[in-house]
């Protein structure tokens, strides 16, 4: 289905020192959401998911576990990481660790080309340093910390003290970038989103930039600096770098020219490091920057960002073993602007579950279909003589194609799936208005009758390959009900609306059956 242009969307990659929550399974979502649109767009479509194993919080955890940080991180990719891939419904096309020998040697190999480029010198540092961050903190980013640290300073994201930390470490000439990257975001407006991401990026750099410590000789889980052993690479440097290791740099050049640049989908929370530090690397290194860094917001529980540091996460199967992950799915990108912050709810998930997906779409498709088995033996009428309305749902079928398209093209997942929903509550008010039922009753209406299935069971066809991105499970049944060939995310979104119904269709179960148990 390719046409041979390349779209190439990456996840951050998760620190393993705990096991994901929602927050976690909200950037894969979003990401995969993205994914499966441009793949069904015809684009060659590469999604990167991955793990940041490295690096002081991973050794510190692991030690605490009795157990080596090696042994931690497969630990946790094979119990934790990758199956939350599954219980989410992800279709990655890989798969990266940061322990991956394929990223450990080709990051060397970019760090010693900055070397030997004159990028990076040796220098001293103190200062305080969040472990949770694994980041050096300027004062400003520290606030007054409360209970257990009141009287201390402690980091406004993690909020516990950071360390004062004073090493010889090598540095990268980051401050010699700062105007580079002000005329690449001048140039390139869609560069840093949304609009507030932006803004704040530019104002930080106009600040100025200072030179980036990029190793650390206190400890020795990481890459080793290839000129000097007695240092590891910096988490974050080497964390950064698997967007192009996986890409192929630096061992299979075909795959990087097709694939590279990456679109970034990251937590607002690392956003200077992708919208700063990354393409101050690249351009350094010489690379072509991202194509773009989308930040989008937090999840939040009682006003706060949803961590596991601060015990808030939930983990995503405590969601989908009872609303199942096409559920999961649509909930967090129909509910919260992307891009927004957005607080979950267990009432707001039960109250969307049913009002919009077990009422408005899923009892949609299968009164249609029942009708279908039922007044026409389960074959899909022709029609003939369509009327003004059901000429206004093909119309509306084109325009909410259109709509979800343009949508997609600046990452606003939520707006088209609004668009979308136009097309599920014009049909319901349709088949309410057309009232088939009632045309059956006499073999005059037959003409009309079957005007009113076909035009209906067209809509159905166009909601199951414009909602595949989202809701794959489902539209996956519906599709097979419709009689469609071959796999729904095998179509064509941008023509979704073309699609004109086959023979026959077959019984559809509930594509959002009843749940009864309370929850929470
Ligand atoms: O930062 N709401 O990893 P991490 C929304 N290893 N998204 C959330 C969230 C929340 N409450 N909490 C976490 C790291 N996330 C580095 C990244 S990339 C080269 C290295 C998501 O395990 C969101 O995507 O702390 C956020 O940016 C990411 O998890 C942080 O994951
Ligand atoms: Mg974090």
């Amino acid at each position: 289905m390719s046409d041979g242009s390349s779209f190439y969307i990456t996840t951050p990659i998760f620190y393993v020192n705990d096991v994901p929550h929602i927050g976690h399974a909200y950037t894969e979502v979003a990401a995969d959401v993205l994914a499966r649109w441009h793949r069904q767009s015809g684009e060659d479509a590469w999604l990167l998911t991955g793990t940041d194993e490295h690096g002081q919080k991973i050794l510190r955890t692991a030690t605490a576990n009795g157990v080596t940080p090696k042994e931690w991180a497969d630990r946790l990719v094979e119990t934790a990481w990758k199956p939350l891939l599954a219980t989410v419904d992800i279709q990655n096309d890989d798969f990266i660790r940061t322990t991956d020998e394929r990223h450990e040697v080709n990051a060397q190999k970019f760090l010693q080309h900055l070397f030997d480029a004159g990028h990076i010198y040796t220098g001293e540092y103190e200062g305080f340093y969040c472990v949770g961050c694994e980041e050096y903190k300027q004062p400003s980013d520290l606030i007054d910390g409360v209970g257990d640290y009141a009287g201390q300073q402690v980091c406004a994201i993690h909020s516990i003290p950071c360390e004062l930390l004073h090493e010889k470490n090598y540095f990268f000439r980051m401050s010699t970038f700062g105007d580079q990257l002000l005329a690449l975001y001048e140039e390139n407006p869609n560069f840093v989103q949304p609009e507030s991401a932006r803004n704040e990026v530019i104002s930080f750099v106009k600040q100025g930039l200072s030179d980036l410590s990029i190793s650390r000789s206190s400890f020795d889980w990481g890459i080793k600096v290839p000129w000097d052993d007695s240092h590891v690479v910096y988490v974050w440097f080497d964390a950064l770098l698997n967007y192009i290791t996986a890409a192929g740099y630096g061992h299979d050049d075909e795959k990087f020219s097709r694939l590279w640049p990456a679109t970034h989908v990251v937590g607002k929370d690392i956003l200077r490091f992708h919208a700063v530090i990354w393409p101050a690397m690249l351009l350094a290194a010489g690379i072509e920057v991202p194509r773009q860094v989308f930040g989008h917001g937090w999840l939040l529980v009682g006003g706060e960002k949803m961590s596991k540091s601060k015990l808030t996460g939930i983990a995503p199967s405590q969601i989908t073993d009872t609303f199942g992950s096409d559920a999961f799915r649509y909930y967090f990108m129909r509910a919260i602007s992307f891009g927004q912050d957005g607080s979950f709810s267990w009432e707001d998930l039960s109250a969307r579950y049913q009002s919009e997906l077990a009422n408005g779409f899923g009892n949609l498709a299968s009164r249609v279909i029942a009708m279908v088995v039922r007044y026409c033996d389960g074959e899909i009428p022709a029609g003939s003589e369509f009327s003004e309305a059901d000429e206004l749902i093909r119309g509306t079928e084109k325009r909410v194609t259109d709509a979800a398209t343009l949508a997609i093209s600046h990452l606003a997942i939520h707006e088209a799936i609004a668009a979308i929903w136009e097309l599920v509550d014009d049909l319901n008010g349709y088949i309410t208005a057309q009232e088939p039922w009632a045309l059956a009753k006499d073999p005059a209406n037959r003409a009309r009758l079957e005007a009113v299935l076909a035009t209906a069971v067209r809509g159905l066809g166009t909601l199951a390959v414009l909602l595949s991105p989202v809701v794959p499970q489902a539209t996956a049944k519906l599709w097979t009900a419709l009689g469609g060939t071959g796999l729904v995310s095998d179509q064509r979104i941008d023509r979704a609306w073309e699609w004109t119904g086959r023979p026959r269709v077959t019984p559809l179960e509930a594509l959002f059956p009843r749940i009864e148990a309370t929850v929470g």
